[in-house]
C-alpha cells in the first residue's frame, strides 16, 4: 500500500478507537439510525432478500417501507410536546378518514398506509401505547420490532442456496444484528470487517459464531471475486477522495455480482465537498463523480436518492436526511 494510504489508515483507526466499546455498540443503532426503521438499512435487507428469493416478497417490502415512514413520523412527533390525548385524536381521525387531528396535519402517506392495514393494526398500537400522562417513554420494543417478527416468521419456512456476502466497515455488527434477528443471516455466508478492533470485538461478543475480523477497505484481505455480494453503509464520506477511489476499486474487486452501498452525505452537484475533521473526513460526495468511479469497475450503477424515492413512491417529503443515497451496483 502507498505510504499516504498507510498514514490515512492509521488516522482512521485512531478516529474510531477513541470511542469506548459501549458507545461504539450503541450510537449508530439509535433513533432514526435504528436499522429496524432506517430506510437505507431496510433497502439493504431487501437487496439481500431479493438476491435470495427474487421478487417473491415485493408486497411485504413495500409494507415495511411504509412502516418505516410511519415510525419516523411518530418519532418526529414525539420530539415535539405531544400528549397521549393527541395521539388518540390522530387515531380517531384516521379511523374517520380525516387528515387533521385537532390542528395536527396527518400526512397522506400515514392515512394511505392506515387504509392498507386490517384493524386492529400496528398504527393503532403505536398511537395507543403511551400512558395517559406522558409520551416520554420510548416506543416499546415489540412495536419497534413489528417487521422483525413478521420477516422472522415468513423466512423461517424458506430455504435457499446460501450466498456469500461481505460487509466492509460493519461497525459493531450494527446492521448484522438485525439481519440476524430478521431471520436472514442463516441464509448467508456472511463476513464483516472493520478497521476498528473494538468494533469487531463487540461484534464477536454478540455473535460468536459469525465471521467478523479486522481488515482495511483500502486493501481487502481477499482474492478477486471472493464474495457474491457486498454491502456497505456510511464509510466512503469518511475517506479522502483518493482513498475512496481505492476503497471503491477494492470492494468491486472482491465482489462477483452486486453491491448495495449507502451514503449519508451526498449531493447532486458536480464537485465533492471535502471536509477534514481532525483525523478523518466528513465529505459531501458528488453523486455524479462517485457514480463515475463505480462505473470504472461495474456495468450498472442504479442511484436511489432516498428523499426523491420516498416522495415519488409514497408522497413522503419529510425524510430525516435529504442527503442520503443508496447505490445498487452490478459488476
Ligand atoms: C460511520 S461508521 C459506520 C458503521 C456501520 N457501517 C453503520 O452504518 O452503522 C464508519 C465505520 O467505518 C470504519 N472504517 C473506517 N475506515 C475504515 C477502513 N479503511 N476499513 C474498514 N473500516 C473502516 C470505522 O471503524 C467505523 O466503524
Amino acid at each position: 500500500m502507498e505510504e499516504r494510504f498507510k498514514l490515512e489508515t492509521e488516522r482512521l483507526a485512531k478516529s474510531w478507537m477513541r470511542y469506548d466499546r459501549a458507545t461504539l455498540r450503541d450510537y449508530l443503532v439509535e433513533d432514526v439510525e435504528d436499522p429496524r426503521i432506517n430506510i437505507q438499512s431496510i433497502l439493504t435487507r431487501h437487496f439481500l432478500i431479493e438476491r435470495l428469493f427474487g421478487e417473491q416478497f415485493k408486497a411485504l417490502m413495500e409494507q415495511e417501507l411504509r412502516f418505516s415512514m410511519v415510525m419516523n413520523w411518530l418519532l418526529r412527533l414525539l420530539k415535539k410536546p405531544v400528549n397521549a390525548g393527541q395521539l388518540q385524536a390522530v387515531l380517531d381521525a384516521l379511523l374517520e378518514g380525516q387528515d387533521n387531528a385537532e390542528g395536527l396535519e396527518i400526512p397522506s402517506y400515514i392515512s394511505e398506509t392506515f387504509s392498507t392495514l386490517r384493524l386492529p393494526n400496528y398504527i393503532c398500537d403505536l398511537l395507543n401505547w403511551a400512558p395517559v400522562e406522558t409520551t416520554e417513554a420510548p416506543i416499546p420494543e415489540y412495536l419497534m420490532s413489528t417487521f422483525q417478527a413478521i420477516w422472522h416468521e415468513v423466512l423461517a419456512g424458506e430455504q435457499s442456496q446460501s450466498i456469500s456476502v461481505l460487509e466492509p466497515a460493519c461497525g459493531s455488527a450494527n446492521d448484522y444484528r438485525f439481519i440476524e434477528a430478521f431471520g436472514i443471516a442463516r441464509l448467508l455466508d456472511y463476513t464483516g470487517f472493520d478497521l476498528c478492533e473494538k468494533n469487531t470485538r463487540n461484534a464477536k461478543q454478540m455473535f460468536p459464531k459469525a465471521r467478523f475480523k479486522v481488515d482495511n477497505a483500502l486493501e481487502i484481505d481477499a482474492e478477486d471475486d471472493t464474495f457474491d455480494y457486498c454491502f456497505v453503509h456510511d464509510l466512503f464520506e469518511h475517506l479522502s477522495i483518493e482513498a475512496m477511489e481505492v476503497a471503491i476499486s477494492e470492494v468491486c474487486r472482491v465482489t462477483r455480482q452486486d453491491l448495495c452501498i449507502g451514503f449519508f452525505n451526498m449531493h447532486d452537484g458536480d464537485q465533492h465537498i471535502v471536509k477534514v475533521i481532525d483525523d478523518y473526513h466528513w465529505n459531501k460526495l458528488s453523486m455524479g463523480k462517485t457514480k463515475a468511479i463505480f462505473e470504472r469497475h461495474a456495468s450498472v450503477v442504479e442511484v436511489i436518492h432516498i428523499d426523491k424515492f420516498l416522495a415519488s413512491k409514497f408522497g413522503c417529503s419529510d425524510t430525516h436526511n435529504k442527503d442520503a443515497y443508496t447505490f445498487v451496483i452490478r459488476i
